[in-house]
């Protein structure tokens, strides 16, 4: 240590950057339960969007309202989340977000190849599992969970796909 600093700042300098090996290994083991906790916590949380996360549920339709091949577009579920309800060519149902995962544009549903496109950057989804066909999009669309409940559609949750790496 330089004596001039010692001189200019009369400190204890012995005591000054001295941690004993029970506080280091106090702050290893604090650090690492925090690591732990929060790894789990992100692990939970990643599942709970892949297996769906619930909402209060919401109407959308009359089933016999929507012919194969059409969709209709309703929000959920905020009222700002636009979404697309499907009904394939085959008569199945499935419903997406419509904001594409690349910058956000809206898709629309394309019944002639039963898929939604984007058309700000020609990327599509598939109308099945909302995963990616073509283009930018780096991820699937978060798909939203249906119920038919006396003829009617109703929106139930959110599920987002594992993204593939
Ligand atoms: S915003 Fe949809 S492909 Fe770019």
């Amino acid at each position: 240590m330089d004596e001039r600093l010692r001189e200019d700042f009369p400190i204890d300098w012995e005591e000054d950057g001295y941690v004993s090996r029970r506080e280091f290994f106090k702050f290893m083991t604090v650090a690492s339960g925090g690591l732990a906790l929060g790894s789990l916590g992100l692990a939970a949380w990643s599942r709970g969007r892949r297996e769906g996360i619930s909402f209060e549920p919401k109407r959308i339709a009359r089933l016999d309202a929507l012919a194969p091949g059409s969709s209709l577009a309703f929000n959920f579920p905020r009222e700002t989340d636009i979404c697309l309800l499907v009904r394939r060519p085959d008569g199945a149902l499935s419903a997406f977000s419509r904001r594409c995962t690349h910058l956000s544009c809206p898709v629309d549903y394309q019944a002639d190849k039963d898929r939604l496109y984007c058309p700000c950057h020609n990327g599509a989804f598939s109308a099945e599992d909302g995963s990616v066909l073509q283009g930018p999009p780096p991820h699937p669309l978060p798909a939203i969970t249906l119920e038919v409940r006396d003829g009617e559609v109703w929106a139930t949750g959110v599920r987002h796909a594992k993204v593939r790496s």
